[in-house]
């Protein structure tokens, strides 16, 4: 366990249909009430927790992460603990343009921008209707200049939604320094009505980008990396690609993730997961919650990706975690 990723909001103020889809998510859809969320002091015991069993990097998720009231407090306290070298931030870039140097400030290291398309059109539609197009490029634009970097683009592409368009967000970032990462479209909840005839695979896209700007393939930076890296030929620096679903990755899967409500998942696409905010507010001291975690972890055999066409398959599918608790 290397990795851990928690979700500090449910809520978002996008509604992407391949991740909290309007016909679901609407007016009167129950999110979870403040006091149902973690506080900063029950994450931070935690993370604190997760460190002492080996975590090194944290990732702060959503739903919208930055729609939590003051979550720069909650970086300082991260960043405090003993064992954390790395803590990132994955938004959908909103609101960055706001927070970017409070976040800086706070010693957070980096952000990750989710971003699907350059086209008006096109980003309207996969955000939900939102025009926020010019409202992310600018989050990017702040958080670049104060220093949240290596700043990275998330891209996830579908088949005739965004395929066509995917070169132009390469030709954008070419050269600047923000790295952009094309990850194959995944059956991730049980509401994006995912189907395989979806999924571009990064071959395909690879191949698309390195005849018109030649790629070369680079090395892993630490075990279990999600992303293919590659750097232009030409020296303008480098993309990602995420490929779950052609090529699965589980095998050396270090990554836990943290729900809003504070139960711990350990697979994206899991089924089940161990309620740590139970024993959290019963009272459980520091030893009786490590044993918890340790156990949890010691005995899990997820290798969903791997397994997809098996499991999607076999009549008892049951409901998986959605995207907006587990944040990706
Ligand atoms: P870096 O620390 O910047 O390398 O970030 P990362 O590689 O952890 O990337 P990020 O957190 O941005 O993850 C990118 C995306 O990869 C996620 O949002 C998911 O869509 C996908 N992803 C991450 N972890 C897993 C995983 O365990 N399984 C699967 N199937 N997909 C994952
Ligand atoms: N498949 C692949 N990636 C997804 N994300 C959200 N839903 C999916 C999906 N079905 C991505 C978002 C964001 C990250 C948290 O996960 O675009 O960048
Ligand atoms: Fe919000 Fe991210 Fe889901 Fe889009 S993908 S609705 S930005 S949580």
């Amino acid at each position: 366990m290397h990795d851990l990723r928690i979700s500090v909001m449910d809520r978002c103020n996008f509604r992407c249909p391949y991740c909290m889809p309007r016909e679901t998510f609407h007016d009167s859809y129950r999110f979870l009430k403040s006091a149902e969320r973690l506080s900063f002091e029950e994450i931070t015991r935690l993370a604190r927790l997760f460190a002492a069993l080996g975590v090194r990097k944290l990732r702060i998720t959503g739903g919208e992460p930055l729609l939590r009231a003051n979550l720069a407090d909650l970086v300082g306290d991260l960043t405090a603990l003993p064992g954390i070298e790395d803590v990132a931030l994955t938004t959908n870039g909103v609101l960055l343009a706001k927070y970017a140097s409070e976040l800086k400030a706070a010693g957070l290291a980096r952000v990750t921008v989710s971003l699907d398309s350059l086209d008006p059109t096109v980003f309207r539609d996969l955000c939900g209707g939102f025009e926020e197009l010019e409202a992310v490029l600018a989050g990017i634009e702040h958080a670049h200049r104060a220093g949240l970097t290596p700043l990275k683009v998330n891209t996830v592409i579908q088949r005739g939604v965004n395929d066509a368009g995917a070169l132009d967000l390469a030709a954008r970032f070419r050269g600047t320094g923000v790295v952009v990462r094309y990850i194959e479209y995944m059956d991730v909840g049980n509401r994006n009505h995912w189907r395989p005839e979806l999924v571009v695979p990064s071959a395909e896209l690879h191949a698309r980008i390195h005849a018109r700007w030649p790629l070369v393939p680079l090395d892993r930076t630490y075990v279990g990396e999600v992303a293919q890296r590659h750097a232009y030929a030409d020296g303008r620096g480098e993309i990602g690609f995420i490929s779950s679903v052609s090529q699965p990755f589980c095998g050396d899967c270090s990554r836990a993730r943290l729900s809003s409500d504070g139960v711990l998942y350990t697979c994206l696409f899991a089924t089940h997961g161990l309620d740590l905010r139970a024993p959290l507010r019963a009272g459980a001291d520091d030893e009786e919650l490590l044993e918890l975690i340790r156990n949890r972890w010691t005995v899990r055999a997820d290798r969903y990706s791997e397994l997809r066409a098996t499991l999607r398959a076999s009549a008892a599918q049951e409901p998986k975690v959605e995207m907006n608790y587990i944040g990706g």
